[in-house]
Order: structure tokens, then C-alpha cells, then sequence
């Protein structure tokens, strides 16, 4: 079976591997199952298999959480586990959380008048297309939703939509905007405690094919620092929403990445320069460039753009300069997928 996936062109290859990871993914859902060995049925489709020793497999899900991949795949079926797998791991921790930014070489998100579109290319759009299939919810704050009107649900890919959740701790967002009345994927608003909430609105909106309402708004407690991603994150993660993806903007990201609730933080850097406008991370700064974090990573090409995949759980207290002295010279990301 792994002969057959290595005659396969690289578009057909990359259209296998993404098959297997949903195959994980729905695994993932179901608490995984005794049996996590993936192969190829007769058909050549995605399948659970029995282990018998002389079974060819492809993924594996071992007994301390993590996935295995065959060292016997195509190079872009190995590339796309590397990059995936990690987000499926089961993981004793309640939650697993991942960011994005799609950013220019001077790190801009969107020029000065908030147009964010086309910063990376065709790949990376999938790429996040992607992380939006392979979790439980996509996080975005209500500037984003202002500047770009974004569906968030998956489109370039084959796979469920996410759990469409907006900061918006004001209660200030009009409803008009197209994910509150696109009756595509359930829609959460997040708002703080002292937000203005009259109770007609509480229970007005559309409703989805399943009889849900579409529009939900959950209250998270009151904070002068804004919205506590940890408790966002918890709430969330109560509610059986615990693979989430944080997709912008810049403000959003880094105040989960400040609050030390990020497993992996992906930069993908677009060959373009900008000049002003919106912000990609911003980061209370470290006295001593010896301070400065230096996370494990990964680095992936997409197109012209380059993806930075950071595993950033270590990283804490970042705008104190406490943080531990890390030494340079160790910072490539440790196979979290191992090989056999
Ligand atoms: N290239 C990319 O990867 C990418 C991705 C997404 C968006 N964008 C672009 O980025 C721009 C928007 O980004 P942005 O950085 O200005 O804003 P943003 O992160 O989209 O939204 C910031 C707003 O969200 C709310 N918010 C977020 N985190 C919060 C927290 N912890 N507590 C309380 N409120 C919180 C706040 O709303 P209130 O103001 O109501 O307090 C805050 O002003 C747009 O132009 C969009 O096109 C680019």
C-alpha cells in the first residue's frame, strides 16, 4: 500500500495525506479508539487497520498520545504530517492552541487602511483552510471582522467547519456582517460580563439546517486587561471546543501568545514589504538579546511564502525578561512526529 501512495503525483500525494489526517482528526473526536493504525483498504481509500506485525501502516497513534508516520511516504505526504500531526496528539492538557499570522518581511498583517487581503499566496490560504478543518473552533477579534468580513469556514479543502468564535468584549459588533447571517457553521460571540446586552438580543438571529441558533453570545468574567485568553480558553475547552486555532489579527494573537496559552504560534512570512500599517506581533520587548525567546521550530515552504511553525508552550513571561536563557544553538523543533 505505501508503493502505491509513492507512484502518486505530488497533487494526487498531497490529496491522500490530507484524507489520512482528517481519518486522525475524526479519530481525534471520538477520543481515539484502541485501534490507530491507518493504511489503504483495497480501494486505496484511508482505513483503521488491525495490527499484524506484517502490516504496512502508514500513521500510527502510539500509547503516550503522539502520531508515527511511515519514513516510506512521498516527501509531501511527510511534510504535511510534520506540520499536522502535532495539532491531533492527545494531550492530558484540556486544550491545544495554535495561531497564525500571515505577515510581510516588516511585519504588516494589512496595510494602514486595514486591507488584509492577499498578504500570502495561494498556499498558505489553504494552509489555514486546513488548520480551520483540523479544529474544534477558529478564534478572530472584532477588528478583523470589521476590515474583512471573513467566512472562516473551510472551503479550500475537504472537511468540517470550525466553531466560528469573535472577541468582542463590548458587545459592539452589527450583525450584519456575513458570518452572523450565512446560516454556514455555529457562531459564538464572546463578550466580557459588563458588556450591554439587552435579552431581545440574546435570542434573536438566524438559525442553522440543524435547528441551532446560529449567532450564540457566552459571557466571559470582566478584566481591565481585556478578555483573559486563559479563561477563553477554558470556557471554550468546557464546551468540548479544545483543538483551537487563533486566526488574527495581530492584536488577538498576541495577547493569547502574552498570556502563555499557545502551543504553536505559525508565522508565515510573504515576500513583500508594506511599509505602515497593521501589526503583526507586538511583544513587551527584553532588556538582553540573550533573553529573547528562541522557540523550537520548523520551517515550511508555501509558494513564495515561508511558514516559521514555532512550538511556543515554553514560552512565558516574555515581556519581563525572567524568562530561562535559552541557548541558541538548540533551536530546532524535536520530532514530535516520530519515524519508523
Ligand atoms: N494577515 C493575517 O494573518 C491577518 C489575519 C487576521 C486579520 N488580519 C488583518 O488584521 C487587521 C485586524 O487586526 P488587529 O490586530 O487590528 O485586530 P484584531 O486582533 O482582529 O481585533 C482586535 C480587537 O479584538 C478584540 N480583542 C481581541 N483580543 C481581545 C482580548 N484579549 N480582550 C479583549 N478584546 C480583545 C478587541 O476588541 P475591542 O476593540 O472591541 O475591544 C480588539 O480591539 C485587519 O485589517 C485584518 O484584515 C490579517
Amino acid at each position: 500500500m505505501l508503493a502505491y501512495f509513492n507512484t502518486l503525483a505530488s497533487e494526487d500525494a498531497e490529496l491522500l495525506a490530507w484524507q489520512f489526517l482528517l481519518l486522525a482528526n475524526d479519530l481525534r473526536k471520538q477520543r481515539y479508539p484502541n485501534a490507530c493504525y491507518l493504511s489503504l483498504d483495497a480501494k486505496n481509500r484511508p482505513t483503521v487497520v488491525q495490527r499484524k506485525d506484517d502490516t504496512p501502516t502508514c500513521l500510527w497513534h502510539e500509547a503516550d498520545g503522539h502520531w508515527c508516520r511511515s519514513s516510506q511516504i512521498p516527501a509531501v505526504a511527510a511534510a504535511m504530517f510534520d506540520l499536522y500531526l502535532p495539532l491531533l496528539a492527545r494531550k492530558d492538557a484540556p486544550h491545544y492552541v495554535v495561531a497564525h499570522l500571515g505577515q510581510s518581511i516588516d511585519s504588516r498583517i494589512a496595510t494602514s487602511s486595514g486591507d488584509g487581503f492577499f498578504v500570502t499566496g495561494e498556499e498558505n490560504r489553504r494552509h489555514l483552510h486546513c488548520l480551520r478543518a483540523l479544529s474544534d473552533a477558529v478564534i478572530i477579534g472584532g477588528a478583523t471582522v470589521i476590515a474583512d468580513d471573513p467566512q472562516l469556514t473551510t472551503r479550500a479543502v475537504a472537511g468540517d467547519h470550525a466553531v466560528r468564535v469573535v472577541l468582542d468584549p463590548r458587545a459592539q459588533l452589527d450583525l450584519s456582517f456575513g458570518l452572523f447571517i450565512d446560516a454556514q457553521a455555529r457562531t459564538v460571540l464572546l463578550h466580557q460580563s459588563s458588556a450591554k446586552l439587552d435579552q431581545r438580543a440574546m435570542k434573536s438571529g438566524p438559525v442553522l439546517p440543524s435547528g441551532e441558533q446560529q449567532v450564540e453570545r457566552w459571557i466571559v468574567p470582566n478584566s481591565d486587561a481585556g478578555i483573559n485568553p486563559e479563561q477563553v480558553v477554558n470556557l471554550l475547552a468546557s464546551r468540548g471546543l479544545r483543538r483551537l486555532f487563533v486566526e488574527g489579527g495581530g492584536v488577538t494573537v498576541s495577547r493569547f501568545f502574552e498570556a502563555a496559552v499557545l502551543d504553536r504560534l505559525h508565522v508565515a512570512v510573504a515576500p513583500l514589504l508594506v511599509g505602515e500599517g497593521t501589526a503583526a506581533l507586538q511583544l513587551g520587548g527584553v532588556e538582553k538579546m540573550i533573553n529573547a525567546h528562541r522557540p523550537p521550530h520548523a520551517l515550511y515552504s508555501m509558494g513564495n511564502d515561508v511558514l516559521w511553525d514555532f512550538d511556543v508552550s515554553g514560552c512565558q513571561d516574555v515581556d519581563s525578561g525572567s524568562s530561562a536563557v535559552q541557548d541558541p544553538t538548540k533551536s530546532c523543533l524535536a520530532p514530535t512526529v516520530r519515524l519508523k
